[in-house]
């Protein structure tokens, strides 16, 4: 496989070439410590000004109420395979900078790292995730008071899959050199030969 292959990650950490969003989760509930693990992943994550904008709203099957009321924020074609995840999700970033209450345009790219390093550190323990922009954040917001300065991120799944059971389909990307670019945009880096 080369490492510029678009069907499936190559020279790339093991963490990164086995995540992938399953919609198939085993029922078998996720112990506290791996879950722990996996938000403290996001906490880690590097912030503009050490800001940290990212918060997860989350609901395990041990609180079957929450699990259900942001399974029920999420579009039915979601709802119908994330209901068997053991922990349902959304995230949100705030939009202002803490020390002067200025925009902070780096939010989204923080939540993203955050929830990146959420993902791998799931693939560590063990879980899989799945995030899902299908799910109704003006909802969200209203139903579980989220403040005007955090704006709504994805939702997501975590859970166990079953290894042996997984028949993911075709995984595709865009090429390299669609994406990464030296000095000239549009075209391909040096080093990329
Ligand atoms: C922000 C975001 C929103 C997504 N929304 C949905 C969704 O609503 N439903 C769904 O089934 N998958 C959703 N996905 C999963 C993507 O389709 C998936 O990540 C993409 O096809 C790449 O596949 P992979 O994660 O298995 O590599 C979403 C992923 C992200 C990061």
């Amino acid at each position: 496989m080369s490492p510029t292959s678009n069907s499936e990650p190559s020279g790339v950490h093991e963490l990164i070439a086995k995540r992938w969003s399953p919609r198939e989760f085993l029922a078998k509930p996720v112990e506290p410590a791996k879950l722990l693990s996996v938000f403290e992943a996001a906490r880690w994550a590097s912030t503009c000004f050490n800001e940290q904008p990212s918060r997860y709203v989350t609901a395990t099957k041990d609180d079957a109420a929450g699990f259900q009321r942001i399974l029920g924020l999420l579009v039915e074609q979601n709802q119908t395979w994330a209901r068997g995840a053991f922990l349902l999700g959304f995230s949100a970033s705030k939009r202002t900078f803490t020390h002067n209450g200025a925009p902070n345009r780096f939010a989204p790219h923080d939540l993203g790292s955050a929830s990146a390093n959420l993902a791998l550190e799931a693939v560590a323990q063990g879980l899989h995730t799945h995030f899902m922009g299908g799910f109704d954040a003006v909802r969200a917001r209203a139903e579980f008071g989220i403040p005007d300065d955090f704006e709504i991120g994805a939702a997501f799944a975590v859970g166990y899959i079953d290894e042996a059971a997984v028949k993911p389909g075709a995984r595709s990307r865009k090429s390299l050199s669609e994406t990464t670019f030296g000095t000239d945009w549009g075209k391909a880096a040096g080093f990329m030969g």
